[in-house]
């Protein structure tokens, strides 16, 4: 049986012997070494996937303590604005712990995996006129009322538990690495991992930050997000690492992941390949140990998967007719 994130890490986290547990068998994922990657980039990477998390983003490990204290503390309904991710793991762990989930998505601009996953998991989608940004000023507005616990980063409980990727790479390497590269929407990521490296006294590796140039249009739907509600501390964040956030093309994202794709068979969202973008795009020490996160999964997005691929070619079921058509 697969240990609740919250239970691996009970010491560090902030719940109760009372807390009830909210787990869908979050965290613990895959840590892959990146051979192809590492001689091409000329660095020992690691590739920390999280779109092996239940719901197929790193969202869950925040998501399991955020709804943990939302029912420890007598919250009947839980809200969130979300790119589609974090609707996507709200609705899930509501549904488990018989919350009811109102999600609010831009209209239009989110992936179709994570907006199928949402409704079939029983939130009430309300596709909202208006940016990522409109969508979680109202939704801080609604939970401000006290009907609704806000379930967003801006919640202290999901930092909580996202800081515990950090602690899973500490213990798998021996150390922190020297660069940890990741993609940057809101900045609540970033700013986990930089707490979870601080507080285990490990280090902080210098952290690069990819996000998109183009904020309020990039083709990676996740991080499409035009005010980062983090800023503030991921600029600190970024200073005491040494590292920086690298700003990113659309087509140094999509080139990324298709990287990842091809050449180690991991396949992401768009997003998701933004830290190793940044990665791409220069500076870091020759042999320096870097571990890129991998935020989600690739099934999340299937329409840009196959706007982005070459279509299928049909073919009779005759293997000469295949072995003419597969050369
Ligand atoms: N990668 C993915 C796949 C995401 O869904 C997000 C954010 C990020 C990276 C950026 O993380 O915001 O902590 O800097 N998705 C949010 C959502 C905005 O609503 O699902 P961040």
């Amino acid at each position: 049986m697969r240990a609740p994130l919250i239970e691996r890490y009970r010491d560090r986290l902030p719940v109760g012997p009372g807390t009830p547990i909210v787990s869908l068998g979050e965290g613990d994922t895959p840590l892959l070494r990146a051979e192809r990657l590492s001689e091409r980039l000329g660095v020992e990477l690691w590739l920390k996937f999280e779109g092996a998390n239940p719901t197929g983003s790193f969202k869950d490990r925040g998501m399991t303590v955020a709804i943990s204290k939302a029912l420890e503390e007598g919250a009947r309904a839980v809200v969130c604005a979300s790119t589609g991710n974090t609707a996507a793991s709200a609705a899930a762990y509501a549904a488990r712990a018989g919350l009811q989930a109102v999600v609010l998505q831009p209209a239009g601009a989110v992936a179709l995996g994570k907006l199928s996953q949402a409704l079939a998991l029983g939130a009430r989608l309300l596709a909202v006129r208006g940016s990522f940004d409109q969508a979680l000023a109202a939704a801080r507005e609604l939970a401000d009322r006290g009907t609704h616990a806000l379930v967003n980063s801006l919640n202290p409980y999901r930092l909580q538990g996202q800081k515990t990727a950090a602690f899973e790479l500490v213990e798998e390497l021996g150390r922190a690495p020297d660069v940890l590269a990741l993609p940057y929407g809101g900045g609540g990521n970033t700013r986990a991992y930089a707490l979870g490296f601080e507080e285990q006294g490990a280090g902080l590796p210098a952290i690069l930050a990819g996000e998109a140039a183009e904020r309020p249009s990039t083709a990676a739907s996740a991080i499409r997000i035009a005010e980062p509600a983090h800023s503030a501390e991921v600029e600190r964040a970024l200073e005491r690492s040494g590292g920086r956030a690298v700003q990113l093309t659309d087509e140094a994202i999509l080139d990324a992941w298709r990287l990842l794709a091809r050449e180690e068979g991991l396949f992401c969202e768009p997003a998701s390949a933004a830290g190793l973008a940044a990665l791409a795009a220069g500076g870091v020490d020759p042999g320096a140990l870097v571990v890129c996160v991998v935020t989600g999964h690739g099934l999340k997005d299937p329409e840009t998967a196959s706007r982005l691929s070459t279509p299928p070619v049909e073919v009779d079921p005759d293997a000469d007719a295949i072995a003419a058509a597969a050369r």
